[in-house]
């Protein structure tokens, strides 16, 4: 067939998202970081009272009630806020309001991989520059590229680490371009980088409900940052970018904090919990202050561990890349589904209790 695409499109390798099984299939999906368990109740009642003129007409285009609604939770003024479909879509403008060909799009590695795929579009310059071992940050070299845009996940993926603040305030303080801190994991952290956003006029926080508010599949995320850099931001979104389901639901769920924190609270000690387990197991298990594990098997046969997970319906996340092959990123289950997982893998490690 004839080649239709842009150079710098054929160039990109598709991304590929963990697996999602079928509706009702009997799995423990560990693969995703997902949140175990279910959205707010009050985010639920929102839902079921959707109406139609809801629907009939469309949406606000800013998604005026969430913003009204993180805003009193963040306390930062509602023009602080932008609203996006997933955090996804906020690292994708602002990529597009900032990145062309010539211009660096710079981020340590191993992270989250969309940000590779999103510069490519753009046919961005870009630069990877690997983390330390211990994943400290690698700043001076961070310093040294001075991109354009800088991507920090923090808490980082797939390691779980987080960069501490005063690394990202050096950092902040240190570059000309834009300062990305992509939050998704925040919720579970011990601090978060708002702070920031307010001390540097270069610097962006990019949220989501994906993981803390269980609504991964709701398509919902935010970013805060001073309004003239949301300013390019606008100029590049869709009009309508979050429908009205979704601006309804999400200003409930990050309403109700009380709920959040009470899921989060729960994740947190399971991470504890099956941290200790997969110790006693033999594994090598990385801090983590995310809601999912990076973790080294004893005998560093990670595929091999993944595929039979698999063949006993537990889906964890396997990376086919260097320094990531022999390690296995898990998802913080319900203590049930942990449980499941950490008695699998007894068995294939041959370990009794
Ligand atoms: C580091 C990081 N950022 C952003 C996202 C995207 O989240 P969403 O688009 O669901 O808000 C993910 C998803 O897993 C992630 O791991």
């Amino acid at each position: 067939m004839t080649n239709y695409f842009r150079s710098s499109v054929n160039a990109i390798a598709s991304y590929v998202p963990g697996e999602q099984p079928k509706r009702g299939a009997q799995i423990v999906k560990l693969n995703s970081n997902e949140n175990p368990y279910p959205p707010s109740p009050k985010a639920l009642a929102v839902l079921q009272n959707i109406d139609a003129e809801l629907l009939r007409r469309y949406p606000q285009p800013f998604g005026e009630e969430f913003r009204q609604a993180a805003s009193k939770v963040l306390e930062v003024p509602s023009n602080w806020i932008v609203v996006g479909n997933g955090s996804d879509e906020l690292l994708n403008l602002v990529m597009r309001a900032c990145a062309e060909p010539g211009r660096k799009v710079v981020y340590p590695t191993p992270t989250y991989v969309l940000y590779r795929t999103l510069a490519q579009i753009q046919a961005a310059d870009i630069v990877e520059i690997p983390y330390n071992e211990d994943y400290s940050l690698p700043l001076q070299q961070l310093v040294a590229v001075n991109g354009a845009v800088t991507f920090i996940a923090s808490p980082n993926s797939p390691s779980g680490h987080a960069v501490p603040i005063d690394d990202l305030r050096q950092l902040a303080a240190s570059l000309s371009g834009v300062l990305v801190i992509d939050e998704a994991y925040v919720d579970f952290a011990e601090e978060n980088a708002l702070s920031l956003v307010k001390e540097y006029e270069n610097v962006i926080s990019i949220r989501t409900l994906s993981k803390g508010y269980s609504l991964a599949g709701l398509r919902l995320g935010f970013a805060v940052a001073n309004p003239q850099l949301l300013d390019g931001l606008f100029k590049v979104k869709d009009s309508y970018n979050i429908d009205a389901i979704a601006t309804a639901v999400g200003a409930a769920a990050i309403s109700d904090q009380a709920y959040k924190n009470a899921c989060v609270a729960k994740i947190k000690a399971s991470r504890t919990q099956l941290a200790t387990d997969l110790k006693r197991l033999g594994f090598r298990v990385w801090n983590s202050q995310a809601n999912f594990l990076l973790v080294q098997p004893p005998k560093k046969n990670a595929q091999y561990l993944y595929h039979k997970l698999k063949e006993h319906s537990i889906l964890v996340r396997y990376f086919h890349l260097p320094k990531l092959d022999d390690k296995l990123r898990i998802t913080i289950g319900t203590d049930e589904q942990n449980q499941a997982l950490v008695a699998a893998l007894a068995d294939l490690l041959e370990i009794k209790f």
